[in-house]
Formats: C-alpha cells, sequence, structure tokens
C-alpha cells in the first residue's frame, strides 16, 4: 500500500533533483563576460567585413562551421546531449576561428584591433566558464560524435586531408559565433525563458535554405557579403 505512494513520490524527488541541471546549465556568471563579447559582436559587420576585400575567405577545418543546423543535428543524433557539452565545444571551435582570423591580419590592418578585443573578451568568458565549473566536468568522457569532431579541431593541420578543409569568410564565421553563442548561453540572453527562439534556424534563412546548403560547398558565402 505504502509503496506506490513511495515510488511516486521517489520520482517527484527525481523530477526535482533532475530539473535544475537540465534548466540552468549557464552559471549567471557567465552572463557578464557574455554580455560584454556581445557588444564587441555588433560591430563585427564594419570590420569583418567591409575592411575585407570582396569574397575574402579563410581556410578552416569544416567541424569550424559551427552553426545552429549543426546544434540542432547533434541534439537529434546524440541521446540526452547535455548542454554543457555543447558550450565546451562551442569554446573549442571558436577559439580555433578567432585564432585563424587574427593570423591573416597583418600587424596594420583596420580590423586588428578589433579582432585582438574580440578574442581577449572571448578568453575572458572562457576562463570564466572553466571556473564556473568543477574540474572533473572538463575531464568527464565525451559522446563519441562529439569526441570525434574535438579530435579533428585538435589534429596537426598537415595531417587533415585536403577535402576536409573549407573556405568561409570572417563575417560568416563571426556570424556562426554569434548566433550559436544566443542559442547555447540563451540564459544570459532571453528575457522570456525559451531558449527554443535562439535555436531555431531563422525563417528568413529557412527561405534562403537551399541557396545556403549549396553555398556552403563553394569557397565563399556570397549571400553574407
Ligand atoms: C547583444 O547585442 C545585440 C546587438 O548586436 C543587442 O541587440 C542585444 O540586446 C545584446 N544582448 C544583450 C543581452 O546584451
Ligand atoms: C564574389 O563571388 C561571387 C559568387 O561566387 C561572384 O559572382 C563575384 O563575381 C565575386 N566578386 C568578386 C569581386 O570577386
Ligand atoms: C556543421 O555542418 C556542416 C555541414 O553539414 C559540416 O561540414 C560541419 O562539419 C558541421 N560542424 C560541426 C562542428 O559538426
Amino acid at each position: 500500500m505504502v509503496q506506490p505512494s513511495l515510488c511516486f513520490l521517489g520520482g517527484l524527488l527525481g523530477l526535482f533533483l533532475m530539473a535544475p541541471i537540465v534548466v540552468a546549465s549557464t552559471p549567471a556568471s557567465m552572463c557578464t563576460p557574455l554580455k560584454t563579447l556581445n557588444d564587441s559582436l555588433s560591430h563585427r559587420r564594419r570590420y569583418m567585413k567591409h575592411n575585407f576585400p570582396i569574397n575574402y575567405s579563410i581556410r578552416v577545418h569544416h567541424e569550424e562551421i559551427f552553426k545552429l543546423s549543426n546544434i540542432s543535428k547533434m541534439k537529434l543524433k546524440v541521446e540526452g546531449l547535455d548542454e554543457l557539452v555543447l558550450q565546451r565545444l562551442w569554446f573549442q571551435v571558436n577559439q580555433g576561428v578567432l585564432k585563424k582570423i587574427i593570423r591573416v591580419l597583418p600587424e596594420r590592418h583596420p580590423s586588428r584591433p578589433y579582432t585582438a578585443e574580440l578574442e581577449r573578451r572571448f578568453r575572458d568568458a572562457e576562463g570564466v566558464f572553466v571556473h564556473s565549473h568543477p574540474a572533473e566536468v572538463f575531464q568527464q568522457e565525451l559522446p563519441e560524435t562529439i569526441q570525434d569532431i574535438w579530435d579533428q579541431l585538435t589534429e596537426e593541420p598537415d595531417r587533415v586531408p585536403e577535402s576536409s578543409w573549407r573556405f568561409a569568410s570572417p563575417k560568416s564565421l563571426v556570424d556562426n559565433l554569434c548566433h550559436t553563442m544566443y542559442c547555447l548561453f540563451w540564459e544570459c540572453f532571453s528575457s522570456t525563458e525559451a531558449s527554443q527562439d535562439y535555436c531555431e534556424v531563422s525563417h528568413s534563412k529557412k527561405g534562403r535554405k537551399t541557396l545556403n546548403q549549396k553555398v556552403e560547398m563553394e569557397p565563399t558565402e556570397p549571400t553574407e557579403w
């Protein structure tokens, strides 16, 4: 007689225990550095596009093209994928992206100070991210799909096959950084408590989907220029 209700209580308790983990994946301390980063990102059109030659693109790992659509694909593929794992991946990917953009900028390029500041703010956010989680979190084994991506990203460049490289404009890469940041750290950017809005590939983009897919295969993304 007692057991079923105990089970029920246990179930409820389980739900309560689980809920905070699922909902609050972003510590509040992350929001200050991310908003600072967001302030810089608002000038990206000028510094990542106008200051570059038309159709300028840089060579990146194909895994460094990390968009909203990748996030939804990964969530579908890996059951119960922890948001924290995606956040770690976001830092790993974009650290490489920013480094690559800086590397192509000559010392006196007008976008250099901006990009250096962007990278500094990004690293500040990463520092807070690392410190706001227990160290064990970063030693946890990653789901296989994610580990594979991680391994590719950290592979020695000369061991990466030619076919694995892509070309992308600095602006499109930084756009990806920005859009995926809103999705993965939505608690810092949403006033409505809904991550869905930020994680959804926007309607205007859906309309251009076939074009985008075609463009992805090409060296540059003319729609972004
Ligand atoms: C992030 O930056 C955009 C402008 O690029 C701004 O509209 C938005 O309010 C900012 N969000 C936060 C939470 O600061
Ligand atoms: C930029 O790329 C588009 C599409 O590939 C091409 O039509 C255009 O001529 C290019 N512009 C320049 C200046 O190279
Ligand atoms: C995102 O998707 C594109 C195209 O499907 C793919 O080339 C890229 O490797 C994916 N990025 C990640 C981080 O998985």
